[in-house]
């Protein structure tokens, strides 16, 4: 181990490796988004979709950040750097690109996630009862998303993320997860059990499961690569930085393995949780963002035992979206420790502060005239700013930097520790999967996004 930076933070174990990777992985996007956008996208045809760009993007990308990190032992900006010396300048420029705008979208992306964070924060205290909720959930909804309301759990959210980044690496994020993650899959099983005994099980899972294909469309393919990275905390170096903490023996290539288990598990585990709420109760699977705070609570209500289910739901929710903060924020913070030499509490509170006060942007509603000729709020333009382009486009950009410009040392030595003999022959089929395949499938939906080309949607509309 005299390879190791002198003075970094690193991970205690494996295990607080892989829970800290599944704790950045496993968030909002499984617990709020997966649902509802399955939900729009009709169910089984979307969810095979989104399982073939886990495989094909998803994991060729999740183990190229971490073996990036952990080759490079430096925040994304300078392991980026250091695995890429020498290259042409033009090359360079690339790289510094890259980790600019994932140190960029780590920041963007904490200030809209701590608001809805802040949602979820509300209904946990309304299921316990702190708040009443006389009006039903849609009116428990509006008055999360009022202004004080938004702002106050936002806050919240923000100072309880810093006081762990701020805690270190060993002693902040990995006591979090270690902790965070078994309840989490502990109440994500028990509430299963529930549904399975008292809810449309049946239903739910054959929304789930049985594709039509009648109703997948180009957008839904869109939106599903785009799923796969936000949901692996792709594009933006998260896994990247949480990588460069690993200790040199670890086998990142088995761990990147769990972790995309653990997050497609626990997505389609919530997803099944929810729809058999929603057939239980006759509601529709397509609600839109609000599935989760809007239809969830007013079915909780009415169940026998509601509060105990209600509260450990969002308690789950606000435990997931925790652990994902923390390591967006984490982005952000190793750059400045890493790059700029800032101690990191002062780095952790300042950055934090100034990510608070974007957020307050989202929070409190404010609208803007940006990217389209109706007013859009703050939160939304954020969120399809990076989602949509910022972290495809940071994937790509990797993609090409691991599959290309790095030397063939760094590019397999994850698999050969692996294992011996087969990680030559795993090793060469992720070569070709990040050469090519990755690539070429996110630049063609970053191409459909921008209109250039499009993966005929009359077509299938019309079969529907
Ligand atoms: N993966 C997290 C989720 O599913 C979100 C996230 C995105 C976290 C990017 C870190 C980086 O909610």
């Amino acid at each position: 181990m005299t390879s190791e930076p002198k003075g970094r933070d690193h991970w205690g174990s494996g295990l607080g490796f892989v829970l800290a990777c599944a704790g950045s992985a496993v968030g909002l996007g499984n617990l709020w988004k997966f649902p509802y956008i399955t939900g729009e996208y009709g169910g089984g045809a979307f969810v095979l979709v989104y399982l073939i760009c886990i495989a094909l993007v998803g994991f060729p990308l999740l183990y190229a950040e971490m073996v990036i990190g952990k080759r490079g032992g430096k925040d994304v900006m300078g392991a980026l750097r250091k695995l890429t010396k020498g290259s042409a300048p033009g090359r360079k420029w690339v790289t510094a690109v890259t980790g600019f705008m994932a140190v960029a979208s780590g920041f963007l992306i904490l200030s809209f996630y701590s608001v809805v964070a802040g949602w979820a924060i509300h209904f946990l205290i309304i299921s316990l009862g702190l708040i009443p909720m006389d009006d039903g959930a849609a009116a428990a909804f509006g008055a999360a998303g009022s202004k004080v309301m938004s702002s106050t759990w936002h806050t919240v959210f923000m100072i309880m993320t810093a006081l762990i980044v701020s805690a270190g690496i060993h002693k902040g994020i990995e006591v979090l997860c270690k902790i965070l993650m078994p309840i989490l899959v502990g109440i994500l099983v028990l509430l299963f059990g529930y549904c399975c005994i008292k809810m449309d099980i049946g239903a739910s899972l054959s929304f789930l499961f049985k594709p039509d294909f009648g109703k997948l469309n180009g957008e839904a393919i869109i939106e599903a690569l785009g799923h796969a990275f936000f949901t692996l905390s792709l594009g933006m170096g998260a896994m990247l930085t949480y990588g460069s903490y690993v200790k040199h023996d670890e086998h990142v290539v088995r761990d990147g393995f769990w972790v995309a288990l653990l997050d497609t598990l626990i997505a389609l585990l919530a997803g099944s949780v929810i729809f058999a709420v929603v057939f239980h109760f006759g509601h529709e699977p397509s609600g839109g963002p609000g599935l989760l705070f809007m239809t969830l609570p007013d079915l909780f209500a009415q169940m026998p035992g509601g509060v105990i289910v209600a509260s450990s739901f969002f308690l789950l929710v606000v435990f997931a979206a925790w652990s994902s903060a923390v390591s967006l924020l984490e982005v952000v913070v190793a750059y400045f420790v890493d790059e700029k030499g800032v101690p990191r509490k002062m780095a952790t509170w300042v950055m934090a502060g100034f990510i608070w006060l974007l957020g307050m942007a989202s929070a409190t509603g404010i609208e803007l005239t940006l990217f389209s000729d109706k007013p859009q709020g703050v939160l939304d333009i954020l969120d399809n700013l990076t989602t949509r382009y910022m972290l495809p486009l940071g994937g790509l950009l990797i993609a090409i930097i691991a599959g290309w410009w790095i030397s063939e040392t760094d590019r397999s030595s994850g698999f050969k520790a692996f294992s011996p003999t087969r990680g030559h022959q795993i090793s060469a089929v992720w070569t070709v999967l990040i050469r090519y395949v990755t690539p070429v499938l996110v630049l063609l939906v970053i191409l459909a996004k921008m209109g250039v080309i499009s993966f005929a949607p009359e077509a299938a509309e019309a079969a529907q």
